[in-house]
């Protein structure tokens, strides 16, 4: 197992790579980023992260994480709740294995996030169940229990109040909304005691962009269980991807 790895976080709007130090989750290089292709398709994308990868000019052993807002099952998209439907059965960690020429590993994208949180962030050291939720465009889950990934949760998309909770609670409904902080943690309440009820976890992480603003609503919730925001802000996924990548190497 070698030291660095590569890691590439690939968003709705954005693909963003570094070079990772995954003994202590450290970046090793600049944080390069690049538009994601309109339509967000497979070829295309996988050209933006051939480009990144070329500039961060590392040893050809290195091996990529790349983490990717969809369900990854043993390196194959198997959802696109915000994506281009091409990915669904999309053989991503071959393809990418091809086009980079190197050892690829693919997964979700909050699931990078988890781990990441869970080795070098907010839950580091957590005993027990730690629930990463990030609220963005969409809302993303990572289940770690003592630490260990349970990969593709998906509880982003549990039933809630007749409609779905990211559809109701992520961060993109609140702008779309124009929704008060109030009100916005109205909903997050209801989805933070549903996942509570359901789970009954030692920790929750908040990450997504806006978790930057924590006070704003953070404080506003009644939970049980503690609610801390992620430590690691929008590196998360990169850092997650490149260890993970490096421990299937
Ligand atoms: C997807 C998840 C993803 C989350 C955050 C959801 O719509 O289903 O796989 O982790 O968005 O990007």
């Amino acid at each position: 197992m070698g030291k660095k790895a590569i890691g590439i976080d690939i968003g709705g709007t954005g693909i963003k790579g570094a070079l990772v130090d995954v003994k202590d989750g450290k970046l090793l290089s600049e944080r390069i980023r690049m538009e994601t292709p309109e339509g967000g398709r497979p070829d295309e994308m996988a050209k933006v992260v051939q480009s990144i990868v070329r500039e961060l000019r590392a040893a050809k052993d290195i091996p990529v994480g790349i983490c990717f807002p969809a369900v990854v099952q043993h390196g194959v998209a198997k959802s696109a709740a915000n994506v281009s439907s091409e990915w669904i059965d999309y053989d991503a960690d071959a393809h990418f294995t091809e086009a980079l020429g190197r050892s690829v590993h693919m997964l979700n994208d909050a699931d990078a996030a988890g781990y990441a949180e869970a080795k070098f962030g907010a839950a580091k050291k957590q005993k027990g169940l730690s629930i990463l939720t990030t609220l963005g465009t969409g809302i993303g889950t990572a289940l770690l229990n003592n630490g260990v990934l349970v990969p593709n949760s998906e509880l982003g998309h549990l039933p809630l109040e007749g409609s779905t909770a990211e559809k109701l609670a992520a961060f993109s409904v609140k702008e779309r909304e124009n929704l008060t902080w109030e009100q916005w943690a109205e909903r997050l309440q209801k989805y933070y005691t549903l996942l509570e009820n359901l789970l009954v976890p030692d920790l929750f992480i908040v990450g997504g962009g806006v978790s930057k603003e924590h006070e704003f609503f953070l404080p506003l919730l009644k939970l049980k269980t503690p609610i801390v925001p992620a430590e690691l802000k929008n590196a998360a996924g990169i850092i997650g991807a490149a260890t993970l990548a490096n421990k299937h190497d």
